[in-house]
């Protein structure tokens, strides 16, 4: 009986070489832009403590309660594989006092997340986050600067037609009282809502304005709104927002239902939509978490930042030409062209092209067949006549045609062409 094969776990999914082009586009796009804005790179583990998360992202949303990996070590310590990166760089910026002298202590990262959800197009149990963090600003103006970055990025990486979605869900001071306007509102409706809603009724009444059941939509429509219970610091800041949106020419629709599935979210929340992706159609989400930090340990300090899907903004952007991956192949036809070739070659990468040879001794045609799979610009060859004249005959594939070029020159020439 054969072995049994493996395959890759539900959820989690191999990214190929062919559509590795895409991700080294939108990860180069990170490095370059973010920079720009004072981001610095951050790299935080793939498991914390689980209790991080649960106080951070809290107890009461699906993440915690439903979709965490969590696992006892044999150590006895419950850890979980990150489930965002937010509540591990503000563990890292706590632990590190990263904001104590750092006049702008702003943070990128990108890496594996894992999310035990139902997977389908554009979900995965394992995905990536490229993820954007500002600490201890408290001002509108790195609210519109959060969104403008995630725009500017979704622009460098190719992406159109999306849209960005706005709304305030206020602060510790205006958002308990809301909450329990609208508790007492939902209670009224409890035979017409879903068995989870009059569950997050009771513990958590944000969340029923994501719930997605159909028969709950029109209950909900008419629940009262965040935005006319905000305080007057949170409509002002709100208002600052806009009018700095408005200024960089950035439009958004509002939606008074975007609470997002975190619970540490305070103020501004925005998500960036695309009709492409069908029902799991957001390509990015992100606001403001004033009380996070302090919640986690640390000192009083502002947060806001927002993760995009790298598996979903690379399957709104264009495939990429495949541009071939071998500048020159070399053909030793006789055992006694093993060596030059072997020595061309190194010099040849050496010099920065990209070779291969063939390394099984087979014949010519076989050989070319290979060299045109690879989609080689040229072919040097090297057999008995070559050998005695001390030449490689020199092919190029695009017109087919072909030059003897003396063995000490030919890696200039292959150079020269390939360069010129
Ligand atoms: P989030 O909305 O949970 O926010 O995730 C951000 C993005 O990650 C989503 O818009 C989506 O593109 C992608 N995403 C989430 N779950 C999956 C999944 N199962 N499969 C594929 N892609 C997924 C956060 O994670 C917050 N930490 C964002 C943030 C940063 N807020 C402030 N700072």
């Amino acid at each position: 009986m054969s072995p049994r094969k493996f395959q890759a776990i539900k959820g989690t999914r191999d990214i190929l070489p062919a559509e590795i082009s895409g991700w080294h586009r939108i990860e180069a796009a990170a490095r370059e832009l973010f920079p720009r804005y004072g981001y610095r790179e951050i790299r935080t583990p793939v498991f914390e403590e689980t209790e991080l998360f649960a106080r951070g992202i809290g107890a009461e949303t699906d993440i915690v309660s439903k979709e965490m990996y969590t696992f006892e070590d044999q150590g006895g310590s419950s850890l979980t594989l990150r489930p965002e990166a937010t509540a591990g760089i503000v563990r890292a910026v706590i632990e590190h006092n990263l904001a104590a002298d750092d006049p702008a202590p702003k943070f990128w990262a990108l890496g594996p997340m894992f999310r035990r959800e139902r997977p389908q197009k554009g979900r995965y149990r394992q995905f990536h986050q490229v993820d954007v963090e500002a600490f201890g600003m408290s001002r509108p103006s790195i609210d519109a600067e959060i969104v403008e970055v995630a725009l500017a990025y979704l622009e460098a990486c190719g992406l159109r037609d999306c849209e960005l979605v706005l709304n305030s869900t206020g602060d510790a001071k205006c958002r308990p009282a809301y909450v329990e306007t609208l508790r007492a509102a939902l209670r009224k409706e409890a035979g017409r809502l879903c068995a989870d809603c009059q569950r997050r009724t009771e513990t958590n009444p944000l969340r029923v304005l994501d719930c997605k059941v159909p028969e709950d939509q029109p209950v909900i429509d008419g629940l009262p709104r965040i935005g006319d219970h905000l305080c007057a610091e949170c409509r002002d800041h709100f208002a600052e927002v806009r009018r700095e949106l408005d200024l960089l020419g950035i439009r958004y629709r509002l939606d008074h239902r975007l609470v997002r599935g975190l619970d540490y979210y305070t103020r501004t929340t925005f998500e960036v939509t695309s009709g492409a992706l069908g029902a799991q159609n957001s390509v990015l989400g992100g606001g403001r978490y004033d009380g996070l930090v302090k919640e986690l340990g640390g000192p009083d300090l502002t947060g806001i930042g927002f993760a995009l899907g790298m598996e979903r903004l690379v399957m709104l952007l264009p495939q990429a030409e495949d541009e071939g991956r071998c500048d020159v192949f070399l053909a030793p036809l006789v055992p006694d062209a093993l060596d030059p070739a072997l020595l061309l070659q190194r010099d040849l990468r050496r010099a920065g092209l990209r070779v291969l040879m063939e390394n099984e001794g087979r014949g010519l045609k076989s050989q070319m067949k290979k060299a045109d799979k690879l989609r080689a610009r040229f072919v040097a060859i090297r057999g008995e006549d070559e050998r005695a004249k001390d030449i490689w005959m020199v092919r190029d594939m695009a017109g087919s045609v072909q030059e003897e070029v003396k063995a000490g020159d030919v890696a200039r020439h292959l150079e020269a062409k390939l360069r010129g």
